[in-house]
């Protein structure tokens, strides 16, 4: 293949990365885009492949063959609970990668005594650092998501001290391996040595459920050490996918960190949730809650005209999704309306609460951003809340000492009645009381989400 062929398919690869990309913004063409963007990559890495004539086309297609069997194998059996986990490992092999071929560049001009060029140099040890770091700190994360090791924050005296003199001490090597005019092999292993150590460092001290956040941080670092390595081997569709990944990971990171109202310094630095959950509602004295029956659950939602569910973590726990698309029915069968608030946050990773609804055939038109559907509370006749707790806990508005002050929430509290489907009196991820329990206009359902709506969609069934 000449190169102007090479970088003509480089650029129709490109394009269907940014068009899938562009269509991964709607539920209701996001499948396609990804298919989209899937064929863009299989197209740069067979390109590539022949390209550079490293293997024979038998191995392309039998490399082709096992990693889609492995990809359509980790696709099919994960859990939708486990899915920051698989976004983790992917990212830890993306910067794993970069770190190899950057290693591998400068090995090759070492071993050959060649001289590497300074743009080249720079972004060698770019590929380096990012790539380790990246790596370590995905394993981290997936570690910590899978509970290998405990999720909460790891913090030591001097811990913040301790990554900055390691940064300090790459960048120094970096720049002395890059301005010595001798071949030397051992500060490039302390590069890789002490970059992989600091992405260990850099991710122990954030709490297991800010991890979603640090996934697409690290997703970014991935698609950096890609576009960096990109400029190392002179690959402009790697540098192209690397800056698309690079970009969209941080717009990701701080759409997360801005519908939490954290800053990314606090989410990365602040050690979220090590003190353990412990906040109690000061107005909780006293207070009682209101438990209800599936039973009269069931007849307060059949006779409802305008009911809003909002999904949170706990839906995803139970897999209630496929009973809630029931309920919906039974509801909308009897004349009511039905509709869908979904909080950027709700779950634990982004889009997690959309994906749920999608997998149950929950139409896209029925979900409503929460922006859209918050001026709507007031004419809710019945809020289903299953299995969210932050992201509707009013304290967000009015409690200017609670770790979620100033955090956008639905306006459950705002609907004429409520109910909300919980095992407990439990707290969700911010570790605090919510004072929705307590509010006069809520009942309780306990009990698993999805076995609750099993009963009420018996009950409903019955009237
Ligand atoms: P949470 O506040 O975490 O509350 C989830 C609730 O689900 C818990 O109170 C739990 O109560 C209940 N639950 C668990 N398993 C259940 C089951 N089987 N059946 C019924 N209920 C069950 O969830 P949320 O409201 O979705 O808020 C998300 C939180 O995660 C926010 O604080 C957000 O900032 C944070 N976060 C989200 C993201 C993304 S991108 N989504 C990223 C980082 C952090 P019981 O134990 O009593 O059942």
């Amino acid at each position: 293949m000449s190169r102007a062929t090479e970088q003509l398919v480089y650029l129709v690869a490109a394009v269907l990365f940014i068009t899938g990309l562009q269509r991964l913004q709607s539920p209701a063409t996001a499948r396609n885009g990804n298919r989209i963007s899937g064929v863009g990559m299989l197209i740069a890495v067979v390109a590539t492949l022949l390209t550079m004539e490293i293997v024979t086309p038998m191995v392309i297609v039998a490399g082709l063959l096992a990693g889609s069997a492995v990809g359509f194998w980790m696709a099919r059996t994960v859990q939708m609970t486990a899915m920051p986990q698989m976004v983790a490992l992917l990212n830890g092999f993306g910067g794993a990668a970069s770190l190899l071929v950057g290693g591998a560049e400068f090995l090759k001009s070492e071993l050959r005594a060649e001289q590497i060029p300074l743009d080249t140099g720079i972004t060698i040890q770019l590929s380096l650092l990012i790539g380790a770091v990246t790596f370590t700190g995905s394993l981290i994360a997936w570690a910590k998501l899978q509970e290998v090791m405990t999720g909460k924050p790891i913090v030591f005296a001097g811990q913040k001290a301790l990554s900055a003199a390691l940064a300090l001490a790459v960048v120094g090597l970096s720049v002395y391996q890059l301005m010595t005019a001798e071949s030397l092999l051992w500060p490039f292993y302390a590069v890789c040595a002490i970059s992989l150590l600091l992405g260990i460092l850099l991710v122990i001290p954030i709490g297991g459920a800010d991890m979603p956040v640090v996934i697409a941080l690290l997703n970014s670092y991935s698609g950096i050490a890609a576009a960096m390595t990109g400029f190392v081997i002179d690959n402009s569709v790697l540098i192209i996918s690397g800056a698309l990944v690079g970009s969209s990971g941080i717009i990701l990171s701080n759409i997360m960190c801005k519908a939490m109202n954290r800053s990314l310094a606090n989410v990365l630095f602040g050690a979220f949730g090590a003190a353990g959950p412990t906040k109690s509602l000061k107005s909780a004295a006293g207070l009682s809650v209101r438990s209800v029956s599936p039973e009269d659950a069931a007849i307060q939602l059949a006779y409802a005209q305008n009911v809003v569910v909002i999904p949170g973590y706990g839906m995803a726990v139970a897999q209630a999704q496929h009973a809630v698309r029931e309920i919906q029915e039974l509801i909308e069968k009897r004349g009511g309306e039905v509709k869908y608030a979904v909080h950027p946050v709700a779950g634990r990773m982004p889009g997690h609460m959309n994906v749920l609804l999608a997998e149950a055939n929950v139409p896209y038109d029925k979900l409503r951003d929460m922006d859209d559907i918050n001026p709507e509370m007031e004419r809710c006749d019945v809020a289903v809340v299953i299995g969210a707790n932050d992201v509707v806990n009013p304290g967000a508005r009015t409690d200017t000492s609670s770790p979620i002050y100033g955090m956008p929430i639905i306006n459950a509290d705002h609907a004429k009645s409520i109910i909300v489907l919980k095992r407990s009196m439990a707290a969700g991820f911010a570790g605090i009381e919510n004072e929705l329990f307590y509010n006069p206009r809520t009942s309780m359902l306990f009990g698993d989400a999805k076995q609750s709506l099993t009963k009420v969609i018996a009950e409903m069934k019955q009237l």
